[in-house]
């Protein structure tokens, strides 16, 4: 007998997470055939609707070529009127499921798009309605439950949140998202880095200087995002979690497998690593701006204090540059720089990995310059920096790798200019990545939780963060920065590369 069809539960139905991700991944998949055994949606949220009324609404927010493919699952997607908070209506919720083909056989996936402070009284309710239960075995148990960001504000309010549903759920009925795992050229970190050997011996102290990420963002406050932001910032919005995970992709040690565990456990020992500044540490290593009025394409756009539901006292960054380091034999030593800010110039996001040069300069003597002399200008830096060897992983909006090398420019001088091998996901596979929102859906329908955060994992990265948040909350804080909208950030931020040969990356290596 074929297993009965999935049902997937949306709290926050009406939602813009709903419409703009999970509904067109929903569709893309359903077109697909994925999972095998179909599925049911039910959408969940206070508003009342009938389910035509809310068909319409999710069919008129999706582009316009998705329509018909959604108009072919319409009948697979159903809505209920209810709060979270009331107990009544989750037993109300149980009766609607178990009315729909499957009813209790079915494998239940209960996605809180939800305010934070719901995931709590969420989960008790679902609980004392019995319809989640304990499993320790989640990939073969029947009912998970996924969570959406902000997983907690900060390393207190995420160990509570995680203790909170402890007592509902098994570690591994839980699916914490960050959706930057469901990028395609994200889960390629982990492709790239261990079926390839060749990297695997340069890949660590001895051979690599510096590695750098870069989330780059035009965006503002747009869509009334302002009230959010303002309590949240670049740390707790982007850095904590987006950031963080590739770093750990980057940084881990070969898993010993793909299981979900195996990979997850590797993440969290390489964050546990990572040095926790302290107030000094974190003057020197760690930079902090917010956007002044400037322009974006051409268009002005506010300053960060004007914008809607922004505090006019707010002390929240929007941009934000750290120098981090991670105490393991592997990084010993080697600068990691993390940079995230809004309303840069271009969106882009980018793993460089910066090769040591090499021991002696043989190359490149100017003209009339004597051995001796050659020497000693390198020595005294006078000649510029040898362009060094760069591994550039870009994640989005162009999905590429490019190692750059130096080759003999022709003639009869040896002379050394820079060159490039570089691969483009597009001109090869010429297939559109799949959003985000397909993969982790359907990894959830799946029971494979090794893209979604385990509960010690995200404690780790609030312990970083944490770190940053309290200097600046400090009584002795490092100052709050500015940078005009649409430039690259405080040229303070430039100082962090001090004592190794780099510079912030603009997005144009590959
Ligand atoms: C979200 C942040 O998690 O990620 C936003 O809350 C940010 O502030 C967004 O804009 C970036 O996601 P992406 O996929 O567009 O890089």
């Amino acid at each position: 007998m074929s297993a009965p069809p999935i049902q997937l539960l949306i709290f926050g139905a009406t939602g813009d997470l709903t419409l703009r991700k999970l509904m067109p991944a929903l569709t893309r998949l359903a077109e697909k055939g994925l999972p095998d055994q179909g599925f049911h949606v039910v959408g969940v949220s206070r508003a009342e609707r009938t389910h035509d009324q809310y068909r319409a609404e999710l069919r008129e927010a999706l582009p316009e070529k998705q329509q018909a493919a959604f108009d072919a699952i319409a009948a697979r997607v159903t809505y209920l009127s209810a709060d979270v908070m009331q107990l009544d209506h989750m037993q109300r919720l149980s009766e609607h499921l178990d009315a729909l083909p499957g009813g209790k056989a079915s494998t239940r996936i209960f996605y809180l798009s939800l305010a934070p402070s719901l995931f709590t009284p969420a989960v008790t309710h679902l609980a004392q309605a019995g319809l989640v239960e304990m499993a320790e075995n989640a990939a073969e148990g029947k009912r998970r439950v996924v969570v959406e960001k902000p997983f907690g504000t900060d390393l207190a309010s995420a160990r509570a949140l995680n203790a909170e549903l402890h007592e509902h759920l098994h570690e591994k009925q839980i699916y914490r998202i960050d959706h930057y795992l469901g990028k395609e050229t994200v889960q390629n970190l982990l492709g790239f880095r261990f079926h390839n050997a060749i990297f695997e011996p340069l890949w660590n102290r001895n051979h690599i200087e510096l590695v750098q990420i870069t989330v780059a963002e035009p965006l503002g406050m747009e869509r009334g995002r302002g009230a959010y932001y303002d309590q949240s910032g670049a740390v707790r919005d982007m850095l904590q979690n987006h950031m963080l995970q590739i770093l750990a992709l980057i940084a881990m040690e070969p898993p010993p497998s793909l299981q979900a565990d195996a990979v997850r456990g590797e993440k969290v020992d390489v964050l546990e690593a990572l040095h926790i500044p302290d107030l000094t540490d974190v003057k020197h290593g760690v930079v902090r701006a917010r956007y002044t009025a400037g322009e974006i394409d051409g268009q002005p756009v506010p300053a960060y204090l004007r914008e809607e539901g922004v505090s006019p006292q707010s002390s929240t960054e929007t941009y934000v540059a750290v120098r981090a380091e991670i105490d393991t034999w592997r990084w010993a030593g080697v600068p990691f720089f993390l940079r995230h800010g809004k309303r840069l110039p271009t969106k882009f996001t980018e793993v460089q990995v910066q090769f040591r040069t090499p021991p002696l300069s043989l190359f490149n003597r100017p003209p009339g310059i004597s051995r001796p002399e050659f020497r000693r200008m390198l020595k005294d830096h006078r000649l510029g920096r040898k362009p060094p060897n760069v591994l550039t992983l870009s994640i989005q909006p162009r999905e590429a790798i490019s190692l750059s090398f130096g080759v003999k420019r022709p003639g009869a001088d040896m002379e050394m200019a820079a060159a490039k091998l570089s691969f483009d996901y597009d001109e090869v596979f010429g297939e559109e990545s799949a959003p985000a929102y397909e993969r982790l859906l359907l990894d959830a329908m799946e029971g494979d939780a090794t893209l979604f955060l385990r509960a010690d994992e995200i404690e780790a990265c609030w312990r970083f963060a944490d770190a940053i948040r309290s200097a600046w909350e400090s009584d002795d804080p490092p100052p709050i920065l500015s940078y005009p909208a649409g430039s690259w950030g405080p040229a303070a931020a430039d100082a962090l590369f001090h004592g190794c040969e780099g510079s912030w990356s603009t997005g144009n290596e590959t």
